[in-house]
């Protein structure tokens, strides 16, 4: 064990203690101390089976402040595997927020820190309530099985005869648990593990995505990210939205490269690469800054050749613009609907670079 890792496993010796003392003899520095430094034993001591790898601030603060900005008063927000709750910290106080954990330890500490969010000590995977947040937050376990008592009836979780369980995969059991869990209109913003774009076993819920969301961005954050928490993995944040039941159409752009198709009021997908760190909150102010969307991306951007990824270089901030094209691979790109062309459905003509298109039609179609 070096350093690190021995600095994080005695700080968690020190939550862990304060955690099992009676609520009222918790201090507010103690609850400080567990909020700054209960880091779960993601890679350390062997302990790897419930992927207990947390968010850093920087990514949740960012994530936090977009759905401040996008979500109605008192909105109904769900964390399905909220480790220490890092996702949450910066939240506006009117959300009313759900948790889960399977872990004892993650959930006693939510309910010191959170008393009045509604919190679970249970697997996800028995959490029934449809169409009904209007936000899920969440980093699930990368790529281990998960398990539940209660016939959800996703495509996600099988019936095993052994355990008596429906089990599953966790990239895609958490996301479609989202996607059914969600009211129209409502958010996904979800960390994932680069296996969604691109493994066949999750071809499905690539699909349902497709089928039913708005897909609003993909930004690639750099591998450092969760150094602090234990591991170099490469991650994605994915930002989607529940679409009503909308008719799809192919990419109208003048220079389409796929044959595509997309739910009407499809925007441009923002895909941003963000090369260091200290760059996340640039990233994000461009995702939420129409001015810069409609002037840049995408259809003053600089584009390459056709028949390869095509990179919109904007700035020298250290991002990558650029939208993807690969045989079977396709999966987040720009290659939506098209760059300002319009589409005519049910007599009424539609842009398809306009992000206010998708709340005409959630109200029209909901
Ligand atoms: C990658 S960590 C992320 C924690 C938190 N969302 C964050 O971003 O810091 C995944 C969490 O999922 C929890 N977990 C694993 N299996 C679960 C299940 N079946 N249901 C609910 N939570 C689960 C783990 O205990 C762990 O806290």
């Amino acid at each position: 064990m070096d350093k690190n890792e021995r600095d994080r496993v005695m700080k968690n010796r020190k939550c862990i203690s304060i955690i099992s003392k009676p609520l009222e003899e918790i201090s507010s520095e103690e609850k400080e101390f567990i909020k700054d430094n209960y880091s779960g034993y993601g890679s350390i001591l062997g302990v790897e089976g419930l992927a207990q790898f947390f968010t850093p601030h920087e990514v949740s603060f960012e994530l936090d402040n977009y759905l401040n900005k996008v979500l109605p008063i008192n909105a109904k927000i769900l964390e399905p595997s909220v480790g220490a709750g890092s996702l949450l910290f910066n939240l506006r106080e009117d959300f009313q927020i759900t948790t889960i954990d399977v872990d004892e330890m993650n959930y006693k500490l939510n309910c010191i820190l959170h008393p009045n969010f509604e919190n679970f000590n249970d697997s996800a995977c028995n959490h029934k309530r449809e169409n009904y947040y209007d936000a899920v937050i969440a980093n699930p376990p990368f790529n281990i099985s998960v398990d539940g008592d209660i016939d959800l009836n996703y495509k996600s979780l099988k019936y095993d005869k052994k355990t008596k369980k429906y089990k599953g995969n966790s990239d895609w059991f958490f996301l479609e648990q989202a996607i059914n869990c969600l009211k129209v209109g409502g958010y996904g913003v979800f960390i994932l593990s680069p296996a969604i774009k691109f493994k066949s076993g999750l071809k499905k819920i690539r699909q349902l995505l497709l089928d039913s969301c708005w897909i609003i961005s993909h930004i690639q954050l750099p591998s450092e990210i969760f150094e602090n928490s234990g591991t170099t993995i490469q991650t994605n944040i994915l930002i989607f939205r529940k679409a009503p039941k909308l008719p799809k159409f192919k990419c109208n752009s003048y220079d389409a490269i796929s044959d595509y198709e997309w739910l009407l009021g499809q925007p441009p997908i923002v895909c941003i690469d963000v090369l260091k760190f200290d760059y996340i909150h640039e990233a994000f102010e461009m995702l939420t800054d129409e001015l810069w969307l409609t002037n840049v991306c995408p259809e003053n951007a600089e584009r390459s050749r056709q028949d390869e990824a095509i990179f919109f270089k904007v700035s020298d901030l250290g991002y990558k613009y650029k939208s993807r094209y690969m045989e079977n691979v396709i999966f987040f790109e720009t290659q939506t609907l098209g760059r300002g062309k319009e589409i005519e459905y049910e007599g009424v003509e539609y842009e398809t670079c306009d992000w206010g298109v998708m709340d005409e039609l959630i109200k029209k179609y909901k």
